[in-house]
């Protein structure tokens, strides 16, 4: 019984001492839960830092209309909710609590999380990240439209490009030849001398925009980089050897006949 009149006295001494000190704040009895100068054990600063801490994060979402793919920016915010027990007299209102927490001089703090770009993604024109590895859209760099629509590694299939082997090239360009990646698809690919290409097993070995070419005449599977689509032409065919040692991925020329 008298635990009960103490605790309905003191709620009256509370009610009535709800008044606006000096900075406009009010002194009602959510500011004194939250202040708790005899409570030291109530973190009511960080917990108050907390419930001021709203995040803002960048997201984004692609829509594609007849063949024109959009990336739309949008902000997702999220903001505390959570008001601490020992808070209970602010409990009926967030606009209370924020307010007590900002009479004991805690500042919102509003942070922005922008993605940073992981593998295999890129930002364009300062934008989000996109996939650049199998965007047909952005494939290898911004804005790079596969016209074949696949992009494997962030290079351009080419499907006239059947895939030839060393031995039996089909031309695609200025010393250009439809090779295999590793995936078996056609591209078109430069000939250029085998010894400083990479090796590889798997497209993934490859950097962006290059593919791990297994039909090349270098004498192992090599990552290579793609031909400019501007420079297919009438595919031609040209009949080489498997050159071993040094060697072109394209080969070397058939020895002149007399
Ligand atoms: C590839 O380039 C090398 C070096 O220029 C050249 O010898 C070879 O003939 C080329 N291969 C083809 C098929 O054009």
């Amino acid at each position: 019984m008298k635990f009960t009149s103490a605790l309905f006295l003191s709620s009256v001494i509370y009610a009535v001492a709800a008044t606006r000190n000096s900075n406009g704040c009010n002194q009602n009895n959510c500011y004194r839960a939250v202040k708790a100068d005899n409570f030291p054990t109530r973190p009511g600063t960080a917990d108050c830092s907390s419930f001021l801490s709203t995040t803002v994060e960048q997201k984004t979402s692609t829509e594609i209309n007849e063949g024109v793919k959009t990336i739309v920016t949008y902000y997702e915010t999220t903001i505390p909710t959570h008001i601490p027990a020992y808070a209970s007299p602010c409990s009926d209102s967030p606009a209370k609590y924020s307010s007590a927490c900002s009479c004991i001089g805690v500042t919102p703090v509003t942070t922005v999380i922008i993605p940073t770009c992981g593998p295999g993604t890129l930002s364009c024109n300062n934008g989000p990240c996109q996939d650049v590895l199998s965007d047909p859209y952005n494939c290898g760099a911004c804005g790079n439209t596969c016209e074949s629509g696949t992009c494997i590694n962030g290079q351009c299939s080419v499907p006239s490009c059947d895939g030839s082997s060393c031995g039996s090239l089909n031309g695609c360009g200025a010393d250009c030849f439809c090779f295999k990646e590793a995936s078996g698809k056609g591209f078109c690919g430069p000939n250029v001398s085998c010894a400083p290409l990479k090796d590889c097993n798997a497209n993934s070995d490859c950097d962006i925009g290059e593919v791990c070419a297994i039909s090349t005449c270098c004498s192992r599977n090599v990552c290579l980089n793609s031909c400019a689509l501007t420079r297919r032409s009438l595919a031609s065919n040209f009949v080489g050897s498997r050159d071993v040692n040094a060697g072109w991925t394209g080969g070397a020329p058939p020895p002149a006949l007399f």
